[in-house]
């Protein structure tokens, strides 16, 4: 008994003295006001908790419920143990953290451009730097519980201290925080009770650049409120210099990637402004981020259009990017590549990131683009050590669109032919084994995987149609249907 006293008390010390690395906790969007953290270039760490707060829902008692599977490595959340030095440490069964925000994890690209974007287009030491943290309990009744959110940042890079997160700007994150940033995405003015003065035009700034994005220019104006400059014209127009109007400017250009009806990647862009138009500029396909500029894949000139698309002879894979570059002309008799001004997200497919559930089993579905062809992943959790028995006669079907018949099939595979995937951060999902299937199918809009539990009968998962506009984009829909014949 003694003995056991001792020891809990050790633990409730070495428990107080790591609450204690936090810096404090966030109650209010007020907070955020308060601490210099993430307010600048190319930091987002406020676009990753609005992110969350959209996809998150706290109920009343308190509760939050999750869109997504952490564990599962959704939109590039990975394991980051249970005693990582700036959190509190956590005894065994209380969970473990998961930190979503590293740019260069596989699934983050499943994050919307709002998130991403900026990464992509910035160089400096606290470019990447920002995390949410997640501490997640599984339990048996409930996939998992969320009962703490940190926000977190790296060292800067040119501050040599390697890969733990800094404490000293380590918060939790308050569940109210979350519900205030969820209130905001319903609303169209800033709510009177933050008591914000902002400048008509500095808010009409934040709109037009964050305004697809529900209530992102609403957080964003408040917290940054005092920051912005709060008289337009005069002095304050003249500190703006020409290179801040210019990156401005570019932060409306819009490069995005789409998929032709032949699997092969179509560069959309829009947003150009006219400043550059009149320069000449042209749209440059990459293999990814990393590839160096001058290994292009494909390009075409804009045309002089603020808005249009081109359909490349490119095969569509994840990672493909777009690039915007000046076009530098030679007495005028041929052109070649200027200067880079902008960079798109690497290519994926949103909503089709998120794997679906098989309905039943702790298994999931996931449709992917390879080469130009339709793929599909299936997640088995580690646990579930009878799937092979279990999916004996479970097939993933490939449809051209989602009202073709179960046997209308363009191809299909036994669940059980899927081979183990070898990737290198696979160790970042530890709880799953991941089998990919490369099919034969062209990948086009609108196709569809199934996974059928038997032969002839029970549907038991099908994924979103590829790129089709669904209404409530976050919110992967399931299906039971069993499509007997
Ligand atoms: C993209 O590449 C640029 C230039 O190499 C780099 O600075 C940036 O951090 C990269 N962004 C991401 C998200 O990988
Ligand atoms: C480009 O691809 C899209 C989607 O497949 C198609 O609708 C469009 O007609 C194509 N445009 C051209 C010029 O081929
Ligand atoms: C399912 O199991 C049976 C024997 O139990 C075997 O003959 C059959 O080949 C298996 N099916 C698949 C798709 O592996
Ligand atoms: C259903 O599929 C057919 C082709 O099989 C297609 O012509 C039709 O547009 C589809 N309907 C919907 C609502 O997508
Ligand atoms: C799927 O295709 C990729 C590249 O095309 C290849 O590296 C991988 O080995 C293939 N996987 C299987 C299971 O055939």
């Amino acid at each position: 008994m003694v003995g056991r006293g001792i020891l809990g008390c050790f633990i409730l010390c070495l428990s107080l003295a790591s609450v204690c690395a936090v810096r404090g906790t966030l109650n209010s969007i007020k907070d955020l006001k308060g601490i210099q953290f993430g307010h600048t270039f190319p930091r987002h760490s406020l676009m990753l908790l609005h992110w969350l707060a959209d996809n998150i829902h706290i109920d009343n008692n308190n509760k939050m419920r999750l869109n997504f599977n952490p564990t599962r490595g959704d939109y590039g959340f990975h394991f980051y143990g249970n005693r990582p030095p700036s959190l509190p440490i956590l005894l065994p069964g209380s969970g473990s953290y998961y930190s979503l925000g590293n740019m260069n994890s596989f699934g983050s690209r499943g994050l919307p451009d709002y998130v991403t974007q900026r990464l992509y287009n910035s160089r400096g030491p606290e470019s990447n730097m920002d995390r949410v943290v997640l501490r997640v309990r599984e339990e048996e009744s409930n996939p998992f519980i969320v009962d703490e959110v940190y926000v977190t940042q790296h060292y800067r890079r040119n501050e040599n201290r390697g890969s733990a997160y800094d404490p000293a700007n380590t918060y939790r994150v308050s569940f109210n925080l979350l519900t205030q940033i969820q209130r905001l995405i319903c609303q169209n003015e800033i709510p009177r009770i933050y008591n914000v003065e902002i400048n008509h035009n500095s808010l009409q700034e934040l709109k037009n650049i964050w305004g697809h994005t529900p209530g992102l220019a609403l957080l964003l104006a408040i917290v940054l409120s005092f920051t912005l400059p709060k008289v337009k014209g005069g002095c304050a127009q003249a500190v703006e210099t020409q290179s801040d109007m210019e990156d401005k400017d570019n932060t409306l250009i819009k490069l995005e990637l789409k998929t032709t009806d032949r699997g092969k990647a179509r560069i959309i862009w829009s947003g150009i402004p006219k400043r550059l138009l009149d320069q000449g500029v042209m749209v440059v396909l990459h293999r990814n981020n990393n590839s160096d500029s001058k290994s292009e894949l494909d390009r075409s000139s804009v045309g002089g259009q603020t808005s249009g698309s081109y359909n490349t002879s490119v095969p569509l894979n994840p990672g493909l990017q777009v690039r915007l570059h000046k076009v530098t002309y030679w007495w005028g008799l041929w052109s070649t590549i200027g200067e880079e001004i902008w960079r798109g997200s690497e290519f994926h497919d949103a909503n089709r990131e998120i794997p679906v559930d098989i309905i039943r089993h702790d298994a999931s579905l996931q449709l992917f683009v390879k080469d130009g062809k339709a793929c599909a992943r299936l997640y088995v959790k580690k646990s579930f050590t009878a799937w092979k028995k279990t999916f004996n006669n479970s097939w993933v079907g490939f449809y051209s669109s989602h009202n073709k018949s179960m046997l209308n099939y363009n191809t299909w595979q036994w669940a059980v032919s899927f081979s183990m995937e070898k990737r290198s951060d696979l160790e970042d999902v530890p709880e799953y084994d991941i089998y990919v299937y490369n099919s034969s199918m062209v990948m086009s809009p609108g196709v569809q995987a199934r996974f059928m539990l038997q032969r002839r009968s029970s549907e038991a998962a099908r994924t979103l149609p590829w790129e089709r506009v669904v209404l409530s984009a976050t919110r992967p829909y399931q299906s039971g249907n069993t499509d007997e014949l």
